[in-house]
């Protein structure tokens, strides 16, 4: 597909999960935009150039992905960035309710030709997410195979 597709997350920290549905989005568009929301609301452990640092190390060996950063509405990053496709992922049934009021409250303030567009995340995945990694990472639980080798190092850089 041509034009830009846009995958958004909060990504504190950027896991297996994530990495996965950005690895099959990118193969689907000319440019993958990762958008990190800075979402204070979500009290984020890692600031956000850290967060920002461990996309750039997971994902260096994507030549089609840029990453950038916003804050405020997602359909406003959208309409002044010439987004196209919304990505996102499903993870379980629980995950389905969110994200079609996410998808449809989206559409209205689009108000144009943006789609939301869905990918089953692999079942390997399915129970990740930033949280309970940062849990178990926090309390010395092993999170090998659940983030990339380098972001567990930068985790391992930092004080959570
Ligand atoms: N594999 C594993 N885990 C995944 C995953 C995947 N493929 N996709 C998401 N997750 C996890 C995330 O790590 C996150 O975990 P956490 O809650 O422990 O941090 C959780 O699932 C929820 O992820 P997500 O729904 O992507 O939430 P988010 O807070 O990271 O990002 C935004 C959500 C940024 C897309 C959304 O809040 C947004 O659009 N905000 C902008 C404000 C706005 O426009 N609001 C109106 C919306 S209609």
């Amino acid at each position: 597909m041509n034009g830009k597709m846009l995958y958004a997350g909060t990504f504190d920290p950027i896991t297996n999960g994530h990495l996965d549905l950005i690895c099959r989005g990118a193969a689907l568009t000319e440019t993958l935009v990762i958008g990190v929301m800075r979402n204070l609301a979500k009290k984020p452990v890692f600031p956000l150039d850290v967060r920002e640092k461990m996309i750039r190390a997971a994902t260096e060996h994507l030549d089609n992905v840029v990453i950038d950063s916003f804050d405020g509405l997602l359909a406003d990053y959208v309409k002044s960035n010439d987004i196209g496709i919304v990505l996102r992922g499903l993870r379980a049934t629980m995950d389905f309710e969110y994200e079609i009021q996410m998808a449809q409250m989206n559409a209205r303030l689009y108000g144009g030709n943006v789609e939301t567009i869905f990918l089953m995340t692999n079942p390997a995945h399915s129970f990740i997410s930033s949280s309970i990694v940062k849990e178990v990472f926090a309390l010395g639980g092993s999170i090998e195979g659940l983030v990339h080798p380098a972001v567990l190092e930068i985790m391992k850089g930092s004080n959570i």
